[in-house]
């Protein structure tokens, strides 16, 4: 990608053709983290290789793990590659020298966090601005709870790691999180007994699948007040070196599907994407609403997670409402979502979803704000947020406010607007998904930059 100032789009022709898309960003951090704890050698194929999990592997060399980055060769989609991780044992990691900068990525902090609680050696974890804002007192105290000594700023990063032992924990989280259950799950690997994490309902479970496929021992059940419950059962005392080929990311095919969907007369197909249960609410979501979006399952090579081609066709949309668990499976998506709910017809209502809040930018707000300027009838809410459709965009100059996925739904917005539309910060899409505006562009739009 360049570096022009703006991303410049104007209205597009029908959006058209087959793309690949890069590797999962959620996996992409499980697989980088448990494969530096393995014995010897890990390949990871089609790993994300963005902002997001550059800094993952900027901490993890920082910590003594040797990783080697083939881009392109093999095959790999654009924006990923195959990635060779010299594993160190499960307490094997060095003491760094310098603090561990995690960049904007939370998931690299609060993941990094339940390995760093369980080492032999003291580090301290860092971000950006916005990432020193985010909590972190969600992973902290129930970490402290299982025996880990961190020292925060105020419940904020920067976190500092002290060496502890770890001892079995049972917790109950207020809020569905994976970040936060996957925390503790990977504590619990350094733990001398079992580790129990309760969720008003479940999270995307990847950790707890690619935690069995290694071999580890994982349980999960729902109790009696229908929470879903997940345990370790004891800690171990290594793990194997893995060879994955991950799925791509079903939250970057989300900008691609909506646009497919509001760009008339358009017919795309995404192979290859991870459509793990948890994680594929907005396909739902948009269904109910009327959407032609066709999942057609392919093998899973690696029968961790399943994958499918999704393949989508453009059409009317009608409004939906959306509350309760249902958030917590499209809880990246909630951006291309409002998006999407500009062109449907009626009131679409999204409720029960604060935690929006809390991610790259106060999404409720930063969604609400940048897509009135270009037309959008939306209401902020202290949960959630209200659109009134079908509105006839007007393109503008908008900003991405450090936001990779409020910046490539802004990309959307502007493909269906009328003129043209101006992307101010739309770097931040480096983040996730470098490519998409050439993936775009692949597809018939008018973008440059
Ligand atoms: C993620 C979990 C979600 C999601 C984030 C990635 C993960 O965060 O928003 O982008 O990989 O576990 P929360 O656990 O805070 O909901």
């Amino acid at each position: 990608m360049g570096k022009g100032h703006y991303l410049r789009i104007r209205p597009a022709g029908k959006l058209q053709g087959t793309v690949m898309l890069p590797g999962d960003k959620s996996l992409s951090h499980r697989a980088l983290l448990l494969a530096a704890l393995g014995e010897g050698e890990s390949v990871i194929d089609n790993c994300l290789h963005a902002g997001v999990t550059q800094a993952m592997m900027e901490c993890l060399r920082n910590l003594g793990v040797q990783i080697r980055v083939n881009e392109a060769p093999g095959g790999q989609p654009t924006g990923s590659a195959a990635v060779v991780v010299g594993g160190r044992g499960l307490r094997g990691l060095n003491e760094p020298e310098q603090p561990l900068y995690c960049g904007g990525s939370a998931t690299t902090m609060r993941l990094m966090s339940g390995i760093l609680a369980g080492q032999p050696v003291r580090s301290t974890l860092d971000g950006n601005a916005r990432l020193r804002e985010r909590p972190m007192d969600r992973i902290v105290e129930p970490l402290r709870a299982k025996g880990a000594v961190i020292r925060t700023t105020a419940g904020n990063a920067p976190l500092t790691f002290f060496p502890a032992e770890l001892k079995s924990s049972s917790h109950v989280l207020p809020t569905a999180s994976a970040q936060v259950k996957s925390a503790l799950l990977l504590a619990g690997l350094f733990a001398d007994g079992p580790t129990t994490v309760s969720e008003p309902h479940g999270s995307r479970d990847h950790t707890e699948r690619m935690l069995r496929n290694l071999g580890v021992r994982v349980e999960e059940r729902l109790d009696r007040a229908g929470r879903h419950v997940v345990r370790i059962l004891e800690g171990i005392s290594r793990l194997p070196r893995m060879h994955m080929r991950l799925p791509s990311d079903p939250s970057s095919a989300a900008f691609i599907i909506v646009a497919g969907l509001i760009v008339p007369g358009s017919d795309i197909a995404v192979p290859g994407v991870c459509v793990n249960p948890g994680r594929i609410g907005l396909l739902s979501v948009l269904r109910e609403a009327g959407a032609d979006i066709t999942l057609r399952m392919e093998p899973n090579v690696n029968g961790v997670e399943p994958v499918a081609t999704i393949e989508v066709a453009a059409g009317p949309l009608t409004n939906v409402t959306i509350h309760g668990h249902r958030v917590t499976a499209m809880i990246d998506e909630f951006p291309i979502f409002a998006v999407a709910a500009t062109q449907a017809n009626g009131t679409t209502v999204v409720r029960d979803a604060a935690e929006l809040r809390l991610k790259e930018s106060d999404r409720i707000q930063a969604v609400t704000e940048e897509l009135t300027k270009l037309g959008a009838r939306m209401e902020p809410r202290e949960d959630g947020f209200v659109v009134h459709g079908p509105t006839r965009l007007k393109g503008a100059m908008v900003d991405g406010r450090g936001d990779h996925r409020l910046a490539m739904s802004l990309a959307v917005a502007g493909l269906a607007a009328e003129g043209e539309t101006l992307i101010q910060g739309w770097e931040v899409m480096n983040e996730s998904f470098p490519e998409f505006p050439s993936v775009l562009r692949r597809l018939g739009a008018d973008v440059s930059w």
